[in-house]
């Protein structure tokens, strides 16, 4: 099988470079993340990416797989169009081969307030809450900040240091529908102006590639909804 992946060191490369790798006899059933690991040990001790738990949890090797922002641990190598483009996540700075800087990403996470906020005295053992209330944060609390939404999203590419961008806004979402917050106004506040939250124009490109099958889509139109309500 064929790939061809983004090469970039920039202590000796004045440009990025696409470099071809060939490998034989893949298992049924090998996963793109094994598979560069192959690559790596076999042929090319030099090429670079992240990647930890090899079962879509800690977010690690999320990268740009034939054009689609995906966790190369969790994508199956079979199937794939040959060859097989491998490029890091987009709109990010490079710091070599695969591996993005994420520091822009972590900023705007954390610019959400990304805990809970309680003003009442804290209660001696526990905060309760209903099955309901707890309902509310499912499809919220998954989220592994792997960055496959927010690189995949235009508005963030041209302002990622204005629109917090499809992760953060999830979270900040997931907050603001905490029974036991009581930072709502506080949080809603953070989010006015022209690009923060607005700044989304509703693509869904961060819905499509979400390996956690979440919805930013959704939590940014929930945090509109709610944002115009407060204010009638
Ligand atoms: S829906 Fe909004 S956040 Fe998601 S990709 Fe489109 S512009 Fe970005
Ligand atoms: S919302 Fe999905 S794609 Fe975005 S950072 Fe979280 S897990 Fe990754
Ligand atoms: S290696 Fe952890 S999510 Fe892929």
């Amino acid at each position: 099988m064929l790939f061809t992946i983004y090469r970039f060191n920039p202590e000796t490369d004045a440009m990025p470079y696409m470099q071809e790798y060939e490998l034989l006899d893949i298992e049924p059933g090998t996963m793109l993340r094994d598979a560069l690991l192959r690559i790596k040990n076999e042929q090319d001790e030099t090429l670079s990416f992240r990647h930890s738990c090899g079962e879509g949890v800690c977010g690690s090797d999320g990268m740009n797989i034939n054009g689609t922002n995906a966790l190369a641990c969790v994508s199956a190598v079979e199937g794939l169009k040959e060859p097989v483009i491998i490029r890091p996540l987009p709109g990010m700075p490079v710091i070599r081969d695969l591996i993005i800087d994420m520091t822009q990403f972590y900023t705007q996470y954390r610019a959400v307030k990304p805990w809970l906020i309680v003003k009442d005295p804290i209660p001696d053992v526990e905060f309760k809450q209903t099955p309901e209330q707890r309902d509310k944060l499912d499809g919220l609390y998954e989220c592994i900040l792997c960055g496959c939404c927010s690189t995949a999203c235009p508005s963030f590419w041209w302002n990622p240091d204005k629109f917090r961008g499809p992760a953060a806004l999830l979270q900040s979402w997931r907050f603001l529908s905490d029974s036991r917050d009581q930072a709502t106004a506080e949080r809603l506040q953070d989010l006015e102006g022209p690009y923060k939250l607005f700044r989304c124009h509703s693509i869904m490109n961060c819905v499509d590639v979400c390996p956690k099958h979440l919805n930013p889509t959704k939590a940014i139109g929930n945090i509109k909804k709610l944002m115009l309500k407060n204010m009638l």
